[in-house]
């Protein structure tokens, strides 16, 4: 098997199909494999919120790719909805970011006036606003941070929507197609080697979430990246009990269609165990009730676990290996890979492209790692 591609892209989560969308929009022939099924892993996990504000505390280049993505969902959702006949189910009903107790209301307010001077919109509820808002919340909260303009979205849907919308433009699909190796000569990457036999391609993307660092390293690329893992679960409820998702310290609950309620998550470093324990979930239980106490009368639903692929620094890896300069690396998007989907499509096929991206994108290159990073 020899066929010649544009574009490989391992990996077939949130960021691989969105790759594959925005590259093969481009016209570029794009082979994306998945050695299970699309969406099985974190994308799926996902409760699909896209924080841009209530995630990222800090003024920064992430702060700027996460709003920027964020302002890609209004059209993203009718685009993919033509191109795939998959509704995303965008919700844009805003979140509130809880303060429990003076510490926590200090940090929101610190938040919320960076935020405000760079333009967005944040403001402080004090108990009783908050109370209007949202009338089951707990009254022991001292306020809230008001976020507007943060929604959600299904994050499996959106990854299908990604994919069929990138198979209607051309792009070829392969689930259950696992890549071995990267196949390399001198400072290039041919191709791939895989369970069905070898594929050739011009660029080589590494969009394979929590498990890029491991397909890396058998080809003597190393970066810093380890999994964390989160649990969740969800709940049915006679009568809708939010009408925004609420974040507190330790979890958040997202309010999705048909009465359920999403509840996450937990963050547990260094496994690629998917198991889901009963302390995990006790945990999330306890801090949702204290929250939203009318939680404890919702009927159970399921549970289940992802793994986030985190990066030495906290910032994704998006663009080309320092040595090997036709592999590009999308991973590491960590707590925000759904949100950061829509930006990562473009931008690397921005760098494939070789198209000028824009300076403050610079600070996920690859070339931060020098220390770190190495090719043979
Ligand atoms: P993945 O979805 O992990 O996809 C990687 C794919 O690569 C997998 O399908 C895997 O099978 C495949 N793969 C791996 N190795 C190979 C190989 N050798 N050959 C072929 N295929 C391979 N983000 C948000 O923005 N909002 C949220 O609300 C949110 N909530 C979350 C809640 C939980 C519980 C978790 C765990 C994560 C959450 N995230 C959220 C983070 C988000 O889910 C991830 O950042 C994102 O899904 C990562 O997408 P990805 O495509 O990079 O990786
Ligand atoms: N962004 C939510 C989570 O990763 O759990």
């Amino acid at each position: 098997m020899n066929k010649s591609y544009d574009v490989i892209i391992i990996g077939g989560g949130v960021n691989g199909c969105s790759i594959a969308y925005y590259l093969a929009l481009e016209g570029r022939s794009v082979l994306l494999l998945e050695r299970e099924k699309l969406a099985c892993k974190a994308s799926s996990a996902a409760a699909g919120m896209l924080g841009a504000q209530v995630e990222v505390t800090e003024e920064g280049a992430l702060f700027d790719l996460a709003k920027e993505s964020r302002g890609m969902f209004p059209s993203l959702q009718y685009e993919l909805k033509e191109h795939s006949g998959i509704d995303i189910e965008l919700v844009q009903k805003g979140m509130l970011k809880l303060a429990m107790n003076d510490e926590e209301a200090g940090h929101l307010k610190r938040t919320i006036s960076f935020q405000q001077k760079l333009g967005e919109r944040a403001e402080w509820l004090a108990r009783e606003q908050v109370a209007e808002r949202e009338g089951q919340l707990s009254d022991s909260l001292l306020g809230a941070m008001d976020i507007p303009m943060d929604g959600h979205v299904n994050p499996e849907r959106l990854t299908h929507a990604f994919a069929n919308s990138a198979v209607k433009h051309g792009a070829e699909v392969k689930e259950y197609v696992e890549v071995y190796s990267l196949l390399r000569e001198k400072k290039t990457v041919k191709g791939v080697e895989t369970s069905i036999g070898m594929f050739y391609g011009e660029h080589v993307v590494v969009a394979a979430g929590a498990w890029s660092k491991r397909l890396l390293s058998e080809c003597g690329v190393t970066v810093p990246a380890y999994p964390v893992k989160g649990e969740c679960f969800s709940v049915i409820t006679d009568r809708p009990l939010l009408s925004s998702t609420i974040f507190s310290e330790s979890c958040y609950l997202v309010p999705k269609s048909g009465n359920r309620l999403v509840i996450g998550a937990t963050m547990i470093p260094d496994t690629f165990s998917e198991n889901v324990t009963v302390g995990g979930l006790y945990q999330l239980m306890e801090e949702a009730a204290r929250v939203l106490p009318a939680v404890k009368y919702a009927t159970f639903e399921r549970f289940w676990s992802g793994i986030r692929p985190q990066t030495g620094d906290g910032h994704p890896y998006l663009g080309q290996h320092p040595t090997y300069k036709n592999l590009v690396i999308a991973t590491g998007h960590y707590r925000n890979g759904i949100l950061l989907s829509p930006i990562t499509g473009k931008l690397v096929t921005k760098i494939i492209q070789d198209d000028p991206i824009p300076v403050y994108m610079e600070a996920f290159k690859l070339d931060r790692l020098k220390e770190y990073a190495r090719g043979e």
